[in-house]
């Protein structure tokens, strides 16, 4: 499976940022776009473009653009609505496949309650986006879905992940990409990421 830990020293500031217990709502939530949006440019990376002639102000040219599959944008709910807007900075007419995917606290396990994807998915290069890939059941279910759905490329983007998720996540679907700003030590009993960011979630929202 291809995981990239983008240790851009963009990446690496605004997620020392993050990692602060004393930041703000604010603070956090434009981060997590940022950090997103720089996610984002290393996850498109390999998209195929294809020359076209155009008039430029100085007369015919050849450009690029890019070709093929058109993405659809995969925010797991709640937290990866935190990374939409960075995502969508990159990709503006990208199409967006909300997906609910709740982690339960007592068993750890995923409960799907919402999917709403784009059509032709089997068309489709799917990012996924969710700030935290901790024990990887939410990711699972979701690629599971997606695969269900047609979806034959799929891209992962993530603030921080854990080992034991990415262990999980190569095992059940190895064919798809892993991008995160970092890979971090471990998971705690609970299931947090170690040292992580906390409930990533509550702090885009401010809740709690
Ligand atoms: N979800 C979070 O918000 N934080 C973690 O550390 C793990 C899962």
């Amino acid at each position: 499976m291809k995981i990239v830990e983008v240790r851009h020293p963009l990446i690496q500031h605004k997620l020392g940022l993050m990692r602060h217990a004393a930041i703000s709502t604010r603070e956090f939530r434009a981060l997590a776009s940022e950090v997103a949006a720089l996610l984002t440019y290393e996850a498109t990376k390999d998209l195929e473009t294809v020359a076209e002639e155009i008039t430029g102000w100085a007369g015919p040219l050849q450009v690029h653009r890019i070709k093929g599959k058109k993405i659809t944008i995969v925010p797991i709910l709640r937290a990866g609505l935190g990374m939409l807007p960075g995502v969508l900075d990159m990709i503006p007419a990208a199409k967006v496949s909300v997906v609910g995917v709740q982690r339960d606290e007592d068993t750890l396990q995923p409960k799907t309650y919402y999917e709403k994807l784009s059509g032709r998915m089997d068309q489709r290069i799917a990012l996924i986006v969710d700030p935290m890939l901790a024990t990887a059941g939410t990711l699972v279910a979701t690629v599971d879905m997606l695969k269900a759905a047609g979806c034959t490329r799929i891209k992962g983007l993530f603030l921080v992940a854990a080992p034991e998720g990415l262990a999980r996540i190569e095992a059940a679907h190895p064919d798809i990409e892993i991008y995160t700003a970092s890979i971090d030590e471990r998971l705690n009993e609970n299931g947090y990421i170690l040292p992580g960011l906390g409930d990533a979630g509550d702090k885009i929202f401010g809740t709690k």
